[in-house]
């Protein structure tokens, strides 16, 4: 009987620790992938783009028969592609016809910090908000996303999110037909009730985590692809799940960027891991008529990460030549940080805490001179975290001492980081000092970052560090 209760015990609790999260032989292919259309802006006679970004609900159909309530952005479920060129000046009208408060956070820009769509940038329930700023900085895939304190998690799972993309002479180099041959690819896992609503419950360390995987909102989706060389946009734009990305026949393509911009030398492999907020862009070689399927395999990043079919890709029996990917890539020099720059440290634990601390919207943590450059540390004693700043690109210096994998040594703005593991940064901060709007730094699991693991930084004018008080000065 001891051993049959042993057995019964152990048996149990593996099945729940162990039990692999898999979609892989359940899916069809049978929904074409949804592409976010692009936002077309109406111009102004100087130039100015003007983007109109409208939050709402919606249903969406994902699984077959079933209407979900849904959130989206000018749509029922996500937000279109907004495209803009580095030396564009933009102008938005967010428009939020939700009932209850949201954001609009731009991440991954470099912008005056009170244009940014952070936590102190509400929108009232029928409000609009309408920040302006010029593109300055390289080409990349970034995106955007609200930033309520606390509730970040509930409203980029409802369905807002989209994609912004930079373009610059470099990256036009590459295949930029969107749609085409210059696809972005919105990765999200989602929990499904039994009547098809999108499921939030978040039960486990990491919060929600579901079993169903959309792709730009599409579910069991396939792609058809008319070119011989496309470059894939990829966005982790889950609550909190890890992908290693690869396809199931192994073929290999080429990481062309990071979250932040090109890379200087496109690099060969065939897996590529993205913890949530981060993004890559790779090119992949097709062949006339063959079929592959983009999946994630288990990387053991400590973040739940199961394994996952998510598109199978279909090549057309003719293709479109495309130019070969150039050698050499970004033009912009590698960030460095000075001999004598400033090093800051950041502790992440168990808890949702940095440094030993919680959010807390009126007090500010760091005070940092605007347009300079710094070296973070981040030191992991605890479970599976990333980081992402604010206004700002970075390097990835080291991790344990090492340097990371060729892959990840371009610019970037959110870093997976290891549990147990130290993680230094050359931080590259944005130049628009503002004492008044103070700028994020967080884990962008979004569980994480909802109970508190965000600390607030201003950027402000070099030199004045010391006279700025870390109470917040004044509140939107
Ligand atoms: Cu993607 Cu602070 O955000
Ligand atoms: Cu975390």
């Amino acid at each position: 009987f001891g051993l049959l209760l042993l057995v019964v015990v152990f048996g149990l609790s593996g099945c729940k620790d162990e039990k692999p999260v898999t979609n892989v032989g359940k899916l069809h292919f049978e929904n074409p992938l949804k592409l976010p259309q692009l936002v077309e802006p109406t111009i102004a006679s100087d130039g100015t783009k003007h983007f109109t970004l409208t939050i709402q609900t919606g249903t969406t159909e994902f699984l077959p028969g079933k209407m979900t309530d849904t959130w989206g952005i000018n749509g029922s479920y996500l937000g279109p592609t907004v495209k803009v060129s580095r030396g564009d000046h933009v102008t938005m009208d967010v428009v939020n016809k939700l009932d209850e408060p949201s954001t609009l956070h731009w991440h991954g820009m470099k912008l005056p910090a009170a244009m940014d769509g952070g936590p102190h940038q509400m929108i009232e329930a029928g409000g609009t908000w309408s920040p302006n700023w010029t593109i300055d900085q390289p080409a990349a895939t970034t995106w955007y996303h609200p930033h309520i304190h606390g509730k970040t998690a509930q409203h980029i799972y409802r369905g807002l999110a989209g994609m912004f993309l930079i373009d610059d002479e470099d990256s036009k180099k590459l295949p930029s037909d969107y749609g085409v041959n210059d696809i972005p690819l919105i990765v999200q896992d989602k929990l499904f009730t039994s009547d098809g609503q999108l499921s939030e419950k978040d039960d486990t360390t990491f919060g929600t985590l579901g079993n169903e995987i959309l792709v730009n909102g599409t579910y069991d989706p396939y792609v058809k692809v008319t070119a011989s060389q496309v470059r894939f946009r990829l966005l982790n734009a889950s609550n909190a799940r890890a992908y290693d990305f690869g396809f199931t026949d192994d073929r290999s393509f080429k990481v062309v960027a990071n979250d932040a911009g090109l890379l200087e030398k496109p690099v060969t492999l065939d897996r590529v891991m993205l913890s949530p907020g981060e993004r890559a862009e790779i090119v992949v070689t097709f062949k006339p008529g063959e079929e592959t399927i983009l999946h994630s395999y288990s990387s053991g990043s400590g973040i739940e990460n199961g394994e996952f079919d998510l598109l199978k890709v279909v090549a057309a029996s003719k293709l479109t030549e495309s130019a070969p990917i150039a050698k050499q890539l970004s033009s912009i020099p590698p960030i460095k940080a000075p001999k004598d720059a400033k090093v800051r440290q950041f502790k992440l634990t168990m808890k949702s805490e940095i440094n030993d601390k919680k959010m807390d919207m009126n007090r500010i943590d760091e005070v940092v001179p605007a347009g300079t450059k710094e070296i973070w540390e981040i030191n992991n004693f605890g479970s599976s975290h990333n980081f992402h700043i604010h206004d700002a690109a970075f390097r990835v210096l080291d991790v344990n001492g090492k340097k990371p994998p060729e892959y990840e040594r371009g610019r970037k703005d959110t870093v997976f980081i290891p549990n147990g593991a130290t993680v230094r940064l050359a931080v590259e901060f944005g130049n628009y000092p503002d004492q008044n709007h103070p700028l994020m730094y967080h884990c962008h699991l979004l569980r994480h970052e909802d109970d508190g693991m965000m600390g607030q930084f201003l950027l402000v004018e070099p030199g004045t560090e010391s006279q700025i008080s870390t109470k917040l000065p004044k509140t939107d």
